[in-house]
């Protein structure tokens, strides 16, 4: 398998639960890498523009809502079919039909405060991926 990056985001739910480094783990325990990650407030402007794809769905603006309610920890993830394990690391979008042992089932409480983000293909990922970070954020390379 192929070794692939792909961006991660741990919203604003699971940033003011505390659990970045519980979601860290989880990363990790599955082989993935955290090649680089930062902190940071979205401003209004910052959410639309990454979330521009979704504009014409009935929950854009309660989505960037969400998203810029308090800070979220952004990453890229390293590893054998990245962004594919983060999705199955993640769970359903869903938290209530996400499968037991997801991030989403052990940490979300609602499809709007769903505590993490990942990429959903290899074009989607490259292009997060240099929404947040410059080739010289990530790990030099
Ligand atoms: S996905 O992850 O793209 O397959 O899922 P999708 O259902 O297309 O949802 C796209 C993003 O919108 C979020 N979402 C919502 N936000 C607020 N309210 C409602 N009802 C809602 N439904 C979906 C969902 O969490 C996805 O956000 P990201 O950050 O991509 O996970």
């Amino acid at each position: 398998m192929a070794v692939e990056r792909t961006l991660s985001i741990i919203k604003p739910d699971a940033v003011a639960k505390n659990v970045i480094g519980q979601i860290y783990a989880r990363f990790e325990g599955a082989g993935l890498k955290i090649i680089a990650s930062k902190q940071k407030q979205l401003s209004r402007a910052e959410a639309e523009a990454f979330y521009a794809v979704h504009k014409a769905r009935p929950f854009f603006n309660d989505l960037v809502s969400f998203m810029i309610s308090g800070p979220v920890q952004i990453q890229v993830l390293e590893g054998e079919g990245a962004i594919l394990k983060n999705r199955d690391l993640m769970g359903a979008t869903d938290p209530k039909k996400a499968e037991k042992g997801t991030i989403r089932a052990d940490f979300a409480d609602s499809i709007d405060a769903n505590a993490v983000h990942g990429s959903d293909a290899p074009e989607t990922a490259a292009q997060e991926v240099a929404f947040f970070f410059s080739g010289l954020e990530i790990n030099g390379r």
